[in-house]
């Protein structure tokens, strides 16, 4: 029986890594970030000189990815986030990056992930799982902000148009699409400040924690 697994998955900018990181604090559980995983693979293709569209290529560059090289700050950057988005889209990066996020998952005491496909393929047995949204103005206006904190000045139009279009392609590629689990409680967090997204979050997974330790003990 593995342990209490929250999966957070929702689309670029929601708000889903804030809510995972504080779920991970308050249930004294490891986190792991697996965007870090796909915006990894995409910088290091590049800083290779591998084309992204070369699928074998990056899927190998995937297979070398060690966890130590993802505190890298480049990963964070507006043009590491497309990079990802475009790596994603090839099924033997994602094949390659599976083993890792299901180890992760089944520590012993537990873990929470964040991601596309966590509620969906890599934990579908998750007992809490949540879809973070907002609608694509409020994501871009949070992203412009994050964006401009990091020295980035980018304006709102042209991130709302990169978020735009992510959305498409991870909801829109054949290999894992970004889409809502049908057991994932949906949280959207247009009309909610960071305490009260985080709040919220608290109170679905008290309930699927209830759920959870009933049915272990049933
Ligand atoms: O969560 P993020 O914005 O850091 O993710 C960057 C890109 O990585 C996202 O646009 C698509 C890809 N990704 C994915 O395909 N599957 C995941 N589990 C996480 C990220």
């Amino acid at each position: 029986m593995s342990g209490f697994i929250i999966a957070v998955d929702g689309p670029a900018a929601s708000g889903k890594g804030t809510v995972a990181g504080g779920l991970a604090r308050e249930n004294g559980l490891p986190y792991l970030d697996t965007g870090l995983l796909y915006r990894a693979v995409g910088v290091l293709s590049q800083r290779e000189g591998i084309d992204l569209d070369d699928v074998e290529a990056v899927a190998r560059v995937a297979q070398r990815l060690r966890a130590e090289v993802l505190g890298d700050e480049a990963f964070r950057t507006r043009g590491a986030g497309e990079a990802a988005s475009r790596v994603g889209v090839h099924v033997p990066v994602r094949q390659a990056l599976l083993a890792f996020q299901r180890d992760f998952a089944a520590q012993p005491g537990g873990a929470v992930l964040d991601g596309r496909d966590i509620g969906t393929v890599i934990t579908p047995d998750a007992p809490a799982k949540l879809f973070v949204t907002a609608s694509p103005e409020v994501r871009a206006e949070r992203r412009r902000r994050q964006l401009a904190g990091q020295g980035e000045a980018v304006s709102f139009e042209d991130v709302l148009a990169d978020i735009r279009k992510r959305d498409a392609r991870d909801s829109g590629r054949d290999a894992a699409p970004l889409t809502r689990a049908a057991d994932a409680v949906l949280l959207d967090t247009s009309e909610m400040t960071i305490e009260q997204a985080a709040d919220a979050a608290r109170r679905i997974v008290e309930a699927a924690r209830a759920r959870w330790e009933g049915s272990r003990q049933g």
